[in-house]
């Protein structure tokens, strides 16, 4: 059966310490960390690179990394990324003319495949290439930024792959926390980002059990 696992976005925490946020994290629960790389052209925003991620790797030996690629050419970044140490590479593939190629690469890096898609792409768009995938990102917000408001019309495309892909991981991003994670459950989805409900909550280890207590069911 599926496992419900929660991985913060460290994109809203206090980036000047990144490992500190990040070891906090895992130890109050975390099951991965979802690492947001904007590219200020895919998005209309910037954060961080294979060097930020590779930096992190050699404090936290362990840990399931997935990067959340928000960039224009995600083909470009597979090599770096499997060399900072990231097992699961998720990309969109709006702005991807190959999206099977990028799939094969990146499982050629050893690295697990997330394909991704934005609010306004329809769900069709990212079942043509759902057999090459490990997991289905539905994005709850537009990409660009944290701390916006879910969007639940996007809970359709989740029952919709749920149904039709039982054993699929499928994840939802983008204003997901403790008065959300109810829809998110219902509708289907097991792996759920989190980040200001997370890093702001005063109670982090509570507020990942919760999540999580609320996707087993
Ligand atoms: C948005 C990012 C998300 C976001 C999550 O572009 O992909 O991962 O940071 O943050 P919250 O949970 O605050 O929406
Ligand atoms: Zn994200």
């Amino acid at each position: 059966s599926l496992k419900a696992l929660i991985g913060p976005s460290i994109l809203n925490a206090d980036l000047s310490k990144l490992y500190e946020e990040s070891q906090k994290l895992l130890d109050n629960g975390a099951d991965y960390l979802h690492l947001d790389v904007m590219d200020g052209h895919f998005v209309p925003n910037l954060t961080f690179g294979h060097p930020v991620v590779k930096c992190l790797r050699k404090k936290i030996k362990d840990a399931f990394f997935e990067t959340h690629m928000m960039v224009s050419k995600p083909e470009q970044w597979i090599a770096p990324m499997a060399d900072a140490g990231v097992n699961q590479y998720t990309f969109h593939i709006e702005p991807v003319t190959n999206v099977e190629d990028v799939c094969r690469k990146i499982k050629e890096h050893g690295m697990k495949v997330g394909v991704a898609i934005k609010p306004g792409t329809p769900v069709s768009e990212v079942e043509k290439c759902i057999s090459l995938a490990d997991m289905v990102l539905i994005m709850t917000v537009e990409p660009g930024f944290g701390g916006q408001k879910f969007m639940e019309d996007q809970m359709t495309k989740v029952r919709y792959l749920r149904d039709h892909y039982p054993t699929m991981d499928i994840e939802v991003d983008g204003g997901v926390g403790p008065s959300t994670i109810e829809c998110c459950a219902t509708a289907g989805a097991n792996m759920i980002v989190s980040g200001t409900a997370v890093i702001g909550a005063p109670d982090q280890a509570a507020t990942i059990k919760l999540l999580r207590d609320t996707v087993v069911q």
